[in-house]
């Protein structure tokens, strides 16, 4: 095979070709996934987004306040989605006239695009660099010594779709290309009644459903693949132990799946699953290690006390 294999490709090569079948969940965000997560972050159940938007709104001004109004801000974040939250943090910098300079980092171009035409429709003149980037990528936005300081902005527990390994190197990364003295602040869901957590998983109007059978319609898409829809279901779970949830795509018979593209063929056995995504849910002395592991110093918790939710503002 001659052909250049796409990142999907590749993925779908390594990740369903063991008995422990996994695809990583970045590949639930084409266009499709991209619209369908907004809706997922308006939906009753999912109560994250709404929680982290009440807390920021509460706290603009106690979270700013720890950032030197004399000089100019980079507001830097990882994973910008459609930055409605940011909005906030850039509304209350301009109010108390902190210069401001704000970077957006997603892997979405789609999601950047629109997003730098609503922030210059609200803020006309706001200097604003996306950058399309993988995490891990953006790491190199840190390192640029200026005279500006730094707030990284990690929200909408976007950490917790990393593996606890992932998760602490990349922590310790982040904080040895920042300067002493900088910012981040990171958006952790915590461990609540596990009903509670399912619930946002497996909403009740299928959206999240539909959100984890788009992958099976992008294989079929992008790889050629012959995933017959009525024979998968969304099937997600809580794990108790690891304290996460986890999304599975759960084959329903025994079949054989093709993807023409890779000249790969899949068995399947009837209620075997392909992982599609773990959300990692938090305890606040785990917040409290993870801090110091990776270098940082806790300043302040802003914690939601209804939906036990933490906005977590570490200093370097
Ligand atoms: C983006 N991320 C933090 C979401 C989460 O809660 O893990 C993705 C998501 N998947 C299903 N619903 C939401």
């Amino acid at each position: 095979m001659d052909k250049k294999l796409s990142d999907l490709g590749k993925a779908t090569l390594i990740g369903l070709n063991g008995s422990e079948k996994s695809i990583p969940s970045r590949f639930l965000y084409d266009q499709i996934g991209d619209a369908l997560f907004q809706e997922i972050m308006a939906l009753p159940e999912y109560y994250l987004t709404r929680t982290e938007f009440d807390l920021l709104t509460e706290n603009a001004a106690s979270i700013l306040s720890f950032v030197d109004a004399n000089k100019s801000l980079q507001l830097i974040e990882l994973g910008a989605g459609d930055g409605i939250k940011t909005k906030i943090l850039l509304r209350k910098l301009i109010e108390m006239k902190i210069e401001v300079e704000y970077l957006p980092i997603d892997i979405s171009g789609n999601a950047l695009d629109s997003l730098k035409n609503s922030v210059l429709q609200e803020f006309p003149g706001l200097k604003i660099f996306p950058q399309q980037a993988e995490y891990f990528e953006a790491l190199e936005i840190l390192k640029v010594k200026a005279d500006k300081q730094k707030l990284v902005l990690f929200l909408g527990s976007n950490i917790g779709n990393m593996t606890l390994e992932e998760m602490q190197i990349f922590l310790k990364q982040i904080n040895q290309n920042l300067n002493k003295g900088e910012y981040v602040l990171i958006g952790f869901d915590l461990v609540k009644a596990p009903e509670t957590i399912l619930a946002a998983y497996n909403d009740k109007a299928g959206v999240t459903k539909e959100f984890n059978l788009n992958l099976l319609r992008r294989m079929n898409r992008e790889l050629g693949a012959n995933f017959d829809l009525d024979k998968w279901k969304h099937a997600p779970i809580f794990d108790e132990k690891q304290q996460a949830a986890l999304s599975f795509l759960e084959s329903t018979v025994q079949q054989t799946i093709h993807f023409e593209e890779l000249s790969f063929n899949v068995e399947f056995k009837a209620a075997e699953k392909i992982n599609t995504e773990r959300s990692q849910k938090f305890t606040e002395s785990q917040i409290r290690a993870y801090a110091q592991l990776a270098g940082f110093e806790e300043v302040m918790n802003f914690k939601s006390l209804d939906f036990e939710y933490v906005c977590a503002l570490w200093k370097v």
